[in-house]
């Protein structure tokens, strides 16, 4: 009201002021009139130049009439002068007047403004409110039960009995044979491991050190789920904590020590015959060291040899004999497919069990024709009884590190069986169908090829690469079974740069100098996206896609990329908790749209990381063109530098906190770090220069949450093929594809600093320390590789590097050299590119479209 009454009495002011302009105004035209009158009276008796002469032929009669009119000229000059005076001073006050009246419209304009930037201000506080109380009535409905511990479920005999398990212990199944009691479900996996005597056998000593390194041993036998034995000769059931039957033990069984199966024990096993189904383990064969680098690349799909098998049977039995002879013929073939089929061993043969087939050559020889082959046979033992020994293990083992696919003919007790996917990395068929196996194996395209292999690859690489990770995954396997959740990866602490003592300076924000008067969205207060609410599930229904799409069965993740969403109409019946329909749900344009976020998600906030390398006024700038972006929840800021920031550096008050994070060495990698400051999924990774407009950053996150496990940012880039010599090239040239979008811009998923971080190989860290380049393009291969998809490129209008900013490093020319090597060692190191090429850009919604001029778009601009 005081407002409306402001501006009242100033129209008034106005309308007042505007009057006296008039009146002077007319009457000065009335002055100006009788004036020139005079004027020309004047002008008629003294400037004409025949008045003299006219003078002497006046009368005399005239002259008294004479006198009169010079009385009156003078008059009239006097006249003259005095209106011209007040005609002058008139003049001063219109002018005066006209001064007043244009600051007055001046004031009135800026009145205006501050009006309307009031009511937004207003407008905002209001929102903020608003959403305020949604927040406050969600708390209220949060009614977490208490958690109780699990129940203590005793075993029906008694602990210190010398009970010995009865012959259904070889139909062993978990739910009676294991005792659950000492693993609750709210705790971690705890391991005791019995040591082995000091000089074991290689083998031995390979998986005990694994066991030890695996970070699951407790020394206190007591708290233990699980006890570990390898390979021990001596008695099982004089070992201290067998208990009779030895329930909760794993037995590593290297040696075939014809074990009986008559305990509760589980045993881990590469030969067998007598695996209980969903009990026993078969155990991989691995290596105590591998090398990544060492491995062939994918491509190309086809390799010199279709099929290849070297191996030797003692004695053949009249049924193997027939499967044998048919697959020799293989070589006869009359196509161009070529085979490499041998059932007498060329050179030396490997010592094993009468029934199986030997592996011939050494581990050279074999790599040399793996290499070479695009699938490889692996035989059954010719005993149907015997399901899985040492070579069969070993052929798969060397099969999938070197690309070629495993072709399982019979059937062959396969290492984690319920958790891996195998039909995905191996073709797998009864010996009866020997003679279809060339034309089945013709029948696969090379994108099957290709893809059967990389998924050899990864598991090679995640579950069998070494005796640690066959451990890791062994473990992993057994949790599942238990249902108990990994543990977390660890968080990097964000440490400030800052003692406690030390408060850093703080200033206003810079003016804005957005040229937008957009309403992007509510400034709310910080919140937090919710971690780890799916342990249970996450363990549990997302196994198959833990184990075979996102490969790290190993860890728990606080939230993922791929947490599933609720029906849209669950929304509004029963699960409205956190959600914020557009307009209610009845959806709209611009207005309704940018009052809140939407989506097929609870609302949530995203946080930005910088990496901030000795620029301080480039990084202060960029920090204060951040000051009240909506949906912003934190800035974490990157302190690459050694040197402390400078003490008198102003930090500008942006509304969200600004945590300035010390690291440990000046390293790119730094800037995926799993921070445990960054609270939210979304992190919108910038780097110090960078000029994003708040509209394209709202745009961007907002697409960000249909695109969670993909890059979501702005400047794209492509991998370019080089005609000439093969290999990649970083190519930042116009183009209509691209592969790459760059960090130093893009919205990813908090998820994949933890991949960065952990998952992705050592080799592709060190290389981006070794060139202190590269760690977007390693971000960009990463993701791409987990997820099969290019990344997403969003808008338009793009403002990127700040101008008049120092010269960034990209512009170097061995800055480009680095980054063509950089895409050809990832490329090698996970054995082909992953980029994908993308031709589409994200536009909003209403963003082209023609709508009219009362309503609005989505977003004005972009
Ligand atoms: C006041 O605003 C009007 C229209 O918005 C503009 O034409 C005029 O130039 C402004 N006057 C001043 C003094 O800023
Ligand atoms: C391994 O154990 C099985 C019985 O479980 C037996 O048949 C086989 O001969 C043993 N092999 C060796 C090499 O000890
Ligand atoms: C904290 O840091 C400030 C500025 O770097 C410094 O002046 C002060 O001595 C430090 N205090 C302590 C206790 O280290
Ligand atoms: C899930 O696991 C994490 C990490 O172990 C733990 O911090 C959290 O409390 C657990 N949440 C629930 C609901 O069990
Ligand atoms: C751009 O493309 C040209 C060839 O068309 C190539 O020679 C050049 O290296 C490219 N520039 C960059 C930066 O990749």
């Amino acid at each position: 009201m005081g407002i409306n009454f402001k501006k009242l009495s100033l129209n008034r002011c106005i309308a007042g002021t505007l009057a006296i302009y008039l009146v002077i105004f007319g009457f000065i035209i009335i002055m100006h009139i009788s004036i020139s009158n005079i004027y020309a009276m004047f002008s008629k008796y003294s400037y004409s130049p025949t008045y003299e002469s006219d003078v002497t032929y006046v009368e005399a009669t005239d002259l008294s009439k004479m006198s009169s009119l010079r009385f009156s000229l003078e008059d009239m000059i006097r006249l003259k002068n005095s209106v011209s005076m007040e005609l002058r001073d008139l003049e001063l006050k219109r002018r005066k007047i006209l001064d007043e009246l244009t600051t007055l419209t001046k004031k009135v304009n800026e009145t205006r403004a501050e009006i309307l930037k009031v009511q937004v201000e207003k407008e905002k506080v209001y929102k903020s409110l608003e959403q305020a109380k949604v927040m406050r009535l969600e708390a209220m409905e949060k009614n977490t039960p208490e958690l109780a511990p699990p129940l203590h479920i005793v075993p029906q005999y008694d602990k210190e009995s010398k009970y010995i398990f009865d012959k259904s212990a070889s139909q062993c199944r978990l739910d009676y044979c294991f005792d659950f009691s000492q693993c609750p479900l709210t705790e971690e996996l705890k391991v005791f491991l019995y040591p082995v005597a000091e000089r074991a056998f290689v083998d031995t000593l390979m998986w005990q050190k694994a066991l030890e390194s695996s970070g699951f041993i407790t020394k206190n036998p007591e708290e233990a789920c699980l006890y570990f034995v390898v390979n021990l000769n001596k008695d099982l059931t004089k070992l201290a904590h067998w208990r009779g039957d030895g329930r909760n033990h794993v037995v590593i069984d290297l040696n075939n020590k014809s074990l009986s199966s008559m305990s509760r024990a589980i045993y881990a096993r590469q030969y067998s015959s007598s695996y209980r189904k969903n009990y026993d383990i078969v155990l991989p064969f691995t290596k105590v060291s591998s090398d990544i680098l060492s491995l062939p690349p994918l491509s190309p799909a086809r390799r010199k040899y279709l099929l290849s098998f070297q191996g030797e049977v003692k004695s053949q039995s009249p049924e193997e004999q027939i499967v044998i002879s048919v697959l020799k013929k293989l070589q006869l073939s009359t196509t161009d497919d070529k085979f490499l089929i041998h059932f007498k061993c060329i050179n030396n043969v490997l010592s094993a069990e009468e029934e199986e087939y030997a592996l011939c050559g050494t581990y050279q020889s074999r790599e040399e024709i793996l290499k070479e082959s695009t699938f490889s046979l692996i035989l059954s033992p010719q005993d149907f009884k015997i399901t899985s020994t040492k070579s069969v293990q070993q052929r798969l083992y060397e099969s999938l590190k070197f690309g070629a696919i495993p072709v399982i003919l019979g059937y062959i007790d396969i290492p984690f069986q319920n958790e891996i996917d195998w039909s995905r990395a191996a073709i797998i068929m009864p010996k009866a169908r020997a003679t279809e196996v060339h034309y089945l194996l013709r029948t696969i395209s090379d994108a099957d090829v290709l893809s059967l292999r990389r998924f050899g690859r990864i598991i090679w690489d995640k579950y069998f690469k070494t005796a640690e990770t066959v451990v890791a995954t062994m473990l992993s396997a057994l949790r599942d079974t238990l249902r108990l959740f990994p543990s977390p990866l660890e968080e990097t602490p964000s440490l400030s740069v800052f003692n406690s003592t030390f408060n850093p300076l703080k200033t206003d924000p810079p003016p804005s100098d957005e040229e937008i008067d957009e309403y992007l969205g509510p400034i709310e207060p910080p919140l937090a996206s919710p971690k780890f609410v799916r342990n249970y599930t996450y363990t549990t229904m997302n196994s198959y896609e833990r184990w075979n799409v996102m490969f790290e069965p190993f860890h728990l993740f606080q939230n993922t990329p791929f947490d599933p969403v609720v029906p849209t109409e669950a929304r509004f019946v029963g699960s409205s908790n956190g959600f914020r329909p557009v307009n209610g749900g009845a959806g709209g344009a611009g207005k309704e749209f940018s009052e809140v976020i939407g989506g097929n998600r609870p609302r949530e906030q995203f946080t930005v990381v910088m990496l901030a390398y000795e620029r301080d006024q480039v990084m202060i700038a960029s920090l204060g063109r951040l000051n009240e972006v909506p949906y912003l929840n934190k800035v974490i800021v990157v302190w690459n530098s050694r040197q402390p920031p400078a003490e008198d550096l102003q930090w500008p008050d942006i509304g969200v906190p600004i945590v300035v994070v010390k690291t440990e060495k000046n390293s790119l990698n730094n800037r995926f770090l799993p921070f445990d400051e960054i609270e939210t999924e979304a992190i919108l990774s910038v780097d110090d220069d960078v000029h994003l407009r708040h509209d394209e950053i709202v745009f961007g996150f907002r697409v960000w949450r249909e695109q969670r496990d993909r890059i979501v940012g702005f400047p794209g880039r492509f991998h370019a093929w080089d005609p000439l010599y093969g290999g990649w090239h970083y190519n930042s040239n116009y183009s209509c594809e691209l592969s790459m979008v760059l960090t130093g811009a893009a919205f990813f998923h908090k998820y994949y600093s933890y991949l960065y971080t952990y998952a992705m190989p050592q080799e592709i860290r060190e290389k981006v320390d070794e060139y202190m380049n590269c760690e977007d393009l390693a971000m960009n291969f990463l993701v791409s590789h987990y997820t099969r998809q290019p990344p997403v490129k969003v808008t338009n209008r793009w403002t990127f590097r700040c101008p008049g900013c120092p010269v960034t490093l990209s512009e170097d020319e061995t800055h480009f050299e680095e980054r063509h090597k950089c895409m050809n060692f990832f490329t090698q190191v996970y054995g082909y590119m992953p980029l994908l090429n993308t031709q589409f850009r994200v536009d909003s919604v209403l963003s082209k479209t023609r709508i009219p001029h009362d309503k609005q778009k989505c977003f004005k601009y972009v």
